[in-house]
């Protein structure tokens, strides 16, 4: 098992170091980058024959549970933006209960790290009945939803062990942005746009590796938050899933309550929460909604909110003019992949705050890997 586990002590931690190589597998062969006379674009070998249909279907829905269903919702936007489907989200359990109607027009996208969890497969059956076109997104060739499904997508992250996925979100995520990119391969209007994520698909091993070298400064911030019996995470955009998923690992490895909030309903609610002692995380890194983020830190500071920011490089002083928070700087990288950098010190956070109090990191108590019974 050591020798598995090569330098590290825990599964956890070596998949959370390992994800500039698991990104670079996801990648390969499939991103060609415009040199040789080739145009930059993306091949998925299965998909390719079904990209037409999926173009033209009515509605995309993605499906799946936990970490697979954060990783769906972070590229929930870019989906939308660059193949003009309209994304619905579902946790494949809700649409089992509410029998949610599917039709032949639709498409149903599995996202499934293991392929094996029982209501993700239970929603496959029930899709296919209604004759969707169902795609997997799965870490595990041959697998049950990798062979139920009509046509998927790979994402060769490498076997991942610790029971808390950390690896496979960020493999999910540059699987699924690539199947973006496929989707809207003939558009002239955002080809521009196509080429930069291209670009910087290409350079996010690069940056995670970047933002890997704060492991020391989240172990210190995890030696400040130990005892703390609750943490809020504030993201939105491409960060809310940032923010869910962020708290569900400090959840589910450092038993501690984490809530993730859509900042956008903050108002609505959790600003009842904020006082001087409630450790809260604002994601406001560079891209198209960090304005408005900005006036969310500004209303967090003027309720007296104790706030760790996470922000684009050089960016600390606009974020936090009064200096009045905490602030972790992270590399930038296009709208849709920053979630990918950002949530790389959060996994870090989580996995300091486990070992720090005391818990098991690859098997926390009650969980499971892989869940094969409803
Ligand atoms: C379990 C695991 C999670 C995972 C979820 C979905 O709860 O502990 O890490 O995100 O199942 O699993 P899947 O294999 O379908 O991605």
């Amino acid at each position: 098992e050591q020798i598995m586990k090569g330098n590290y002590e825990h599964y956890m931690q070596k998949e959370i170091h390992e994800q500039p190589d698991s990104l670079t597998t996801t990648m390969r062969g499939r991103l060609t980058s415009g040199e040789g006379g080739k145009p930059k674009g993306v091949v998925l070998g299965g998909l390719k024959e079904h990209v037409d249909t999926i173009r033209r279907s009515r509605r995309i829905i993605f499906i799946g549970c936990g970490t697979s269903y954060h990783a769906a919702l972070a590229s929930r936007q870019i989906i939308e933006q660059l193949s003009g489907v309209p994304v619905t989200m579902e946790l494949a359990s809700d649409l089992l209960d509410r029998q949610c109607p599917i039709f032949r027009e639709d498409t149903a996208v599995f996202v499934s790290q293991s392929g094996e969890t029982a209501d993700t497969l239970l929603a496959l059956e029930y899709a296919k009945k209604r004759g969707a076109l169902c795609v997997g997104v799965t870490n595990t060739v041959g697998s049950a939803i990798a062979r139920g499904t009509h046509c998927g997508v790979h994402i060769n992250a490498g076997a991942e062990i610790g029971v808390a996925s950390t690896k496979a979100y960020t493999s999910q995520i540059a699987v699924m942005t690539m199947i973006a990119l496929a989707l809207g391969q003939d558009s002239i209007s955002n080809r521009e746009m196509r080429e930069a994520i291209i670009d910087d698909l290409l350079r996010l091993p690069e940056k995670v590796r970047e933002v890997l070298k704060l492991d020391e400064a989240m172990r210190e911030l995890a030696r400040e938050l130990v005892n703390e019996q609750s943490l809020l995470v504030f993201g939105r955009g491409y960060n809310y899933a940032t923010a869910l998923e962020a708290a569900l690992k400090v959840k589910e490895v450092a038993l501690m309550h984490s809530e993730g909030i859509l900042a956008g309903e903050m108002k609505h609610g959790p600003l009842a929460l904020v006082d001087e002692t409630m450790p809260i995380i604002v994601l406001a890194t560079r891209d198209a909604i960090q304005q408005k983020q900005q006036s969310v830190i500004q209303q967090l500071l003027a309720r007296k909110g104790r706030l760790i920011i996470v922000c684009t490089e050089g960016d600390s002083v606009k974020m936090c003019p009064s200096g009045k928070a905490k602030v972790i700087e992270v590399p930038h990288i296009a709208d849709c992949l920053q979630t990918v950098v950002n949530i790389v010190p959060l996994q870090l956070l989580s996995y300091h705050l486990t070992v720090l109090r005391g818990f098991n990191v690859d098997q926390p108590r009650n969980l499971a890997k892989s869940v094969t019974t409803e």
